[in-house]
C-alpha cells in the first residue's frame, strides 16, 4: 500500500506543501526518487539508509523491493536535504516497521548518518503554511523548534533524532510541544552609544536622526576619515525596534536564507552592509532556486553601501526598481519569487578618488575627467531616490567647533514618539513609515502651511528638481514635523528638509 507523508518546500520565502509518497513492488532492490529532485534530494536515499540502519531498524535495501518515492506536485523543483525525515518515515511506514497516522502532521528535517536531525532552512514559513492548511502538528529538528514556535495555533514538536520522532508519532514516548516564551529580548534593540563618542558632526547626526525617524534614504558625501562609516554604523543603535508583525515578516526572510539559528524572533532591525565586491545576485536576490539577496535581508531595516561608487554600476542600477516598489521579483528556470525589499538605503562616498576634491586646505590630485568618471557611477535616477544628501566634512580634533544641537537621549525618545505617530497615522494602510507614502496619498498625509508650500515650489522651480524630489522633500518635511510634534508641516520644517538635499546635482560644481 502506498503511504503519504506531508512535508514542505520553500520557494523564495514562502513555503509550499509537498507530499512524499512511498510505494514498493516485489523485485530486486532499487530506490528511485522522482518529482524533480535536485542532487541533494537524490542523495537523500543514502543518508536515509545510513540513518535507519544506525537507528536499529532495517534500511530499505534490506527488504528486496523496488521502492519508488514521489515528491508531489511533480512540476515544482525540489532542493535541499529537508525531505530526509519524511522520506525515512515514509519508508518505515510503508515497510510496516512502524505504525502511525500521517494525517494532520507536517514533517521536515535533514538526517545525519547517526540518525540525529540537523537544522532546516525556512522553518518559520513552513510553520505559517502548516497553520494555514490546518495541520495539528509540525515536526522539526529540535534546533528549529524555537524559531517555529513563534507561530501560535499549531503544535511544534522539536525532535533530536529519528528515534525520538518515531517514539512521538507511535505514541510510545510523546514529545510535548515547544512553547514560545514570548519574551522580548531586553535591550536588544535601540542600545549602544557610539554616537556619543563621535565628536562634533552635529548636522550629520541630526540628518541621521531624521532618516531614522521616517525611514528615509541617506547619502553621505565627504573626504576620507571624516566619520561617514562610523556615523552610518551608529544608525542601527538609534532606529526603534520592530513590532511583532514586522519581525515575523523579517524572520520569514532570514529563516529562508538559513540565518536564524536556534533563536526566537529578533526585534532589532536588520543592518546589512555588503562589501562592494558582492555580486548582483547576492545583492538583489536570485540563484538557481531564487533566494533573498541583501536588499531582502535588509527588509524593514538598513542597507548600508559604503564606498558607493566602488559598487558595479549594474548593481547600483538594479537597486532603482526595488527602491521604488519595496519588492523585487526574480525569475529563474526553477521558478520565480517575489521578495519583499523595503529598506532604508544608507550610502557613503568620497567626492573624488583621492578624496580631497573641494577641500580648501588640501590639494586634490585627480584630473577633472577622473572626478567626473568617479561620480558618474552614481546615476541621476539613483541620486534622485536619496531623500537626504548631506556633506560630512572633516571634524576638528576636539570636535567642538560646532554648537551642540543634538541631545542624543532626547533625540532617541523623539524618534520613538515620531514612529508611534506614524504607526497611528498608517494604522489602516500597509505602510509603516513616512518614506513609504506614495504619490496617491501624499496630499492626504503631507499638509503644508501656505508659506511652506510657496517656499518648496520656489525651490523646486529654481533648482529644476523632479516631481519625485518634490514628493521626497514633502515626506522629509512630514518626518521633521512629526519629530517636532506638529500636525501641519510648517515653514521651518520645509526649510530644514530642503537643506538636507545639498548634493541634488553632484555634477554642478564640475560643469
Ligand atoms: N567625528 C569623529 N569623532 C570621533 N572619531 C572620528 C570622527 N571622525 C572620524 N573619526 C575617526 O576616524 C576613523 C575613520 O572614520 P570613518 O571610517 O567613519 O571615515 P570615513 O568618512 O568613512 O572615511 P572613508 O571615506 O575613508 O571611508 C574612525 O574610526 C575614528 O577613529
Ligand atoms: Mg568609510
Amino acid at each position: 500500500m502506498p503511504v503519504k507523508i506531508f512535508s514542505a518546500s520553500v520557494v523564495g520565502i514562502d513555503a509550499q506543501l509537498v507530499e512524499v509518497e512511498v510505494d514498493s513492488s516485489p523485485g530486486l532492490f532499487s530506490l528511485n526518487i522522482v518529482g524533480l529532485p535536485d542532487k541533494s534530494v537524490k542523495e537523500s536515499k543514502d543518508r536515509v539508509a545510513g540513518a535507519i540502519k544506525n537507528s536499529g531498524l532495517t534500511p530499505p535495501s534490506g527488504k528486496h523491493k523496488k521502492i519508488i518515492i514521489n515528491l508531489a506536485p511533480a512540476d515544482v523543483k525540489k532542493e535541499g536535504p529537508s525531505y530526509d525525515l519524511p522520506i525515512a518515515l515514509g519508508c518505515l511506514l510503508e515497510s510496516g516497521q512502524i505504525k502511525f497516522n500521517p494525517e494532520k502532521r507536517l514533517i521536515i528535517g535533514e538526517i545525519s548518518l547517526d540518525g540525529s536531525l540537523r537544522h532546516a532552512n525556512g522553518v518559520l514559513s513552513v510553520a505559517i503554511l502548516a497553520k494555514k492548511l490546518g495541520f495539528k502538528e509540525l515536526i522539526v529538528p529540535v534546533v528549529n523548534a524555537k524559531e517555529a514556535s513563534v507561530i501560535s495555533g499549531i503544535n511544534i514538536i522539536g525532535a533530536a533524532t529519528i528515534n525520538d520522532v518515531i517514539g512521538h508519532i507511535t505514541n510510545l514516548s510523546p514529545i510535548s510541544p515547544y512553547v514560545f516564551s514570548g519574551q522580548r529580548p531586553e535591550n536588544e534593540a535601540n542600545s549602544g552609544d557610539s554616537l556619543s563618542f563621535i565628536k562634533g558632526q552635529e548636522s550629520a547626526k541630526r540628518a541621521l536622526f531624521v532618516a531614522a525617524a521616517g525611514g528615509h534614504n541617506i547619502l553621505m558625501f565627504g573626504p576620507p576619515g571624516s566619520g561617514k562609516t562610523i556615523l552610518a554604523k551608529a544608525l542601527s543603535e538609534i532606529i526603534p525596534p520592530m513590532n511583532l508583525e514586522e519581525s515575523v515578516e523579517v524572520a520569514k526572510i532570514h529563516s529562508s536564507a538559513g540565518l536564524i539559528k536556534d533563536s526566537y524572533l529578533s526585534f532589532k532591525r536588520p543592518f546589512r552592509d555588503p562589501h562592494h565586491t558582492t555580486s548582483a545576485v547576492a545583492v538583489i536576490g536570485g540563484g538557481t532556486f531564487p533566494k533573498p539577496g541583501e536588499i531582502s535581508l535588509a527588509h524593514r531595516g538598513v542597507l548600508f553601501l559604503d564606498e558607493l561608487p566602488e559598487f558595479p554600476r549594474s548593481v547600483l542600477e538594479a537597486l532603482r526598481q526595488p527602491l521604488e516598489d519595496g519588492m523585487v521579483t526574480v525569475s529563474r528556470a526553477a521558478g520565480s519569487a517575489t521578495l519583499p525589499a523595503k529598506f532604508m538605503l544608507v550610502a557613503a562616498m568620497n567626492p573624488c578618488p583621492c578624496g580631497n576634491y573641494g577641500d580648501n586646505k588640501l590639494n586634490c590630485i585627480c584630473s577633472p575627467i577622473n572626478v567626473i568618471r568617479y561620480r558618474k557611477k552614481i546615476s541621476g535616477p539613483l541620486l534622485d531616490r536619496m531623500d537626504i544628501q548631506i556633506n560630512v566634512s572633516r571634524e576638528t580634533v576636539d570636535g567642538n567647533g560646532q554648537k551642540k544641537i543634538v541631545n542624543i537621549d532626547e533625540m532617541k525618545n523623539s524618534i520613538v514618539t515620531a514612529r508611534k505617530i506614524q504607526e497611528n497615522r498608517f494604522a489602516k494602510s500597509p505602510i509603516f513609515t513616512n518614506a513609504e507614502i506614495n504619490f496617491k496619498n501624499i496630499d492626504k498625509y503631507c499638509v503644508l502651511e501656505p508659506e511652506a508650500e510657496r517656499i518648496l515650489k520656489n525651490a523646486i522651480t529654481n533648482k529644476n528638481l523632479s516631481m519625485r524630489a518634490y514628493h521626497k522633500i514633502k515626506k522629509l518635511g512630514r518626518t521633521i514635523a512629526d519629530l517636532a510634534g506638529s500636525d501641519i508641516i510648517r515653514e521651518n520644517h520645509i526649510t530644514e528638509a530642503l537643506a538636507f538635499r545639498v548634493n541634488e546635482n553632484i555634477f554642478s560644481e564640475l560643469a
